[in-house]
């Protein structure tokens, strides 16, 4: 039999009188690195042909998933759906809407600054309130807590 532990960051459990520690899983720098490279993988898959701007993203999941996403354009500029909501939607469509995103990577053809825009920060609160999320600053590569970027973000809740 399991019992529930307060021990903060792990999962620990008694298990006839056996300690577990199930670590939780974390954004360490391989995991970090792997997260880029997904969402460096999938920008080649963006449909961009009016602002040439191809963006990557990928996400990963409290579960350990990772899911990626790329910008795809519309000739109805408004209908663009950016990287970081493809990512996002297809990782819903796929587990149901009870993901947690941990992470959050963004990378773009162009090396320049790009932080996931006021839309997508609403849309990874909504799924990871907690989220760290990792971009290109104006000064080089750049980490912010979704918290940061969203301040006062909403929810029903
Ligand atoms: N874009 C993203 O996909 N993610 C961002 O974080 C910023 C902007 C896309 C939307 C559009 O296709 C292109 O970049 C130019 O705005």
């Amino acid at each position: 039999m399991a019992h529930d532990s307060p021990v903060a960051g792990s999962n620990l459990r008694t298990v006839e009188g056996i300690f577990l520690v199930i670590r939780k899983p974390s954004s360490s720098g391989a995991l970090q690195k792997k997260l880029k490279k997904a969402a460096m993988r999938v920008m080649k898959n963006a449909h961009a042909p009016y602002s040439k701007f191809r963006v990557g993203a990928a996400i990963l999941l409290t579960n350990g998933r990772i899911f990626s996403g790329c910008n795809v354009e519309n000739a109805s500029y408004g209908m663009t759906n950016c990287a970081e909501r493809t990512a996002i939607f297809t990782a819903v469509a796929e587990l149901g809407p009870k993901i947690e995103i941990q992470a959050v990577a963004v990378t773009n053809d162009h090396g320049i600054a790009c932080s996931p825009c006021g839309a997508c920060r609403q849309v990874i609160y909504e799924f990871g309130p907690d989220a760290t999320v990792f971009f290109q600053g104006a000064d080089g590569p750049k980490q912010a807590q979704i918290k940061e970027l969203l301040p006062e973000g909403f929810r029903f809740q």
